[in-house]
């Protein structure tokens, strides 16, 4: 039986039209995981195309050998840490991109080993790191953060009506015994949220536990900075192409690329345009994208999924 891959890559093939990789010299993927955008993007690849594989998860970059034994014209590299980070270190050395990937968040592989302590289906140590040689573990916010930090953490990350009621039972309980592991944290949260509240909208701890770790990978902040250094290594006519999976980072995106697309430059109260202005950028996408119903059938994480991008005009 063939074996199942470890992470299905979502929107592949409007993936794929928008990164246009046919003449791609210099592909950046941000987020490589197991590599399923990878291959598809580099079966398009012009011989001698050069792909950069970043990952801060040091164990998705050992899937890059077996995408560039398959893909022997292109020449992978890859860079482990964050894609701001990584992605700013490319702008100084001079790189210029004709493709930039990000498919942000966690991958099937890390929510599916329990003792990363992403998911709240299983027990384990309340790490949620991404990089587990950096930051500090979910554990340690929960331990020191006070009711407001971790009510405002909770609501960015999409647990807005669990937030507050968690956050002053994370800081009564923590006073009593550590909260350290995913168990002691579903305890909480299911002791915490009022009966009506818990029944309407799945389980609350799926919400807390997002939030927690989009705040322990800062990955709202990892955003931002990741697409501000991505438009300066774009090259003309470079695509950058995103996909997210909540409405938090897809505001980030969608605001940003609004800004870059907007042509017009003249104050909002002049009735007509006198700039002429023309923006460095246009829209690919202007609503963004959404999977299929097929798609969403076969692989649930597509659901939430949103692909926005844009591209340097020539
Ligand atoms: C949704 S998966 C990507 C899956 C990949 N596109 C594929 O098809 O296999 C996200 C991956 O990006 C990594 N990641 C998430 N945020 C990151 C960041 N800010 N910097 C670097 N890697 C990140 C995660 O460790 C994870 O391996």
């Amino acid at each position: 039986m063939a074996e199942e891959p470890p992470h299905i890559p979502v929107l592949p093939a409007e993936t794929l039209a928008m990164a246009d990789p046919a003449a791609a010299r210099v592909v950046v993927d941000g987020t490589f995981g197991a590599g399923g955008h990878a291959r598809l993007i580099a079966a398009g690849l012009p011989e001698g195309a050069r792909y950069i594989a970043i990952d801060r998860d040091a164990s998705a970059l050992q899937h890059l050998p077996a995408v560039a034994a398959d893909h022997p014209g292109v020449a992978f590299e890859a860079r482990h840490g964050t894609f701001a980070d990584v992605i700013e270190s490319l702008a100084r050395e001079g790189v210029s991109a004709d493709v930039v990937i990000l498919d942000v968040g966690v991958s099937s592989m890390q929510v599916d080993q329990p003792q990363r302590g992403f998911s709240y289906r299983n027990d384990a140590p309340l790490d949620m790191r991404m990089d587990q040689s950096a930051g500090d573990p979910a554990a340690d916010i929960i331990a020191s953060a006070d009711v407001g930090t971790l009510t405002r953490l909770l609501r960015a990350g999409g647990a807005e009506r669990e937030a507050r009621h968690v956050a002053r039972a994370i800081v009564r309980s923590r006073d009593v015994a550590p909260i350290a592991t995913t168990a002691d944290l579903v305890r909480l949260v299911e002791e915490a949220i009022p009966a009506a509240l818990r029944r309407r909208r799945g389980h609350p701890a799926k919400r807390v536990f997002q939030a927690l770790r989009i705040a322990v990978n800062d990955e709202l902040g990892q955003l931002e900075r990741g697409l501000d250094a991505a438009r300066g290594l774009l090259a003309p006519g470079g695509r950058l192409c995103v996909i997210s999976f909540h409405s938090a980072e897809d505001r980030i995106a969608k605001r940003r690329f609004r800004d870059w697309t907007r042509d017009c430059t003249c104050p909002p109260e002049q009735p007509i345009c006198t700039c002429g202005g023309m923006a460095d950028f246009e829209d690919l996408a202007r609503s963004g994208i959404v999977a299929s119903d097929d798609e969403r059938a076969a692989n649930p994480r597509a659901a939430s999924a949103r692909l926005r991008g844009v591209r340097r005009r020539p």
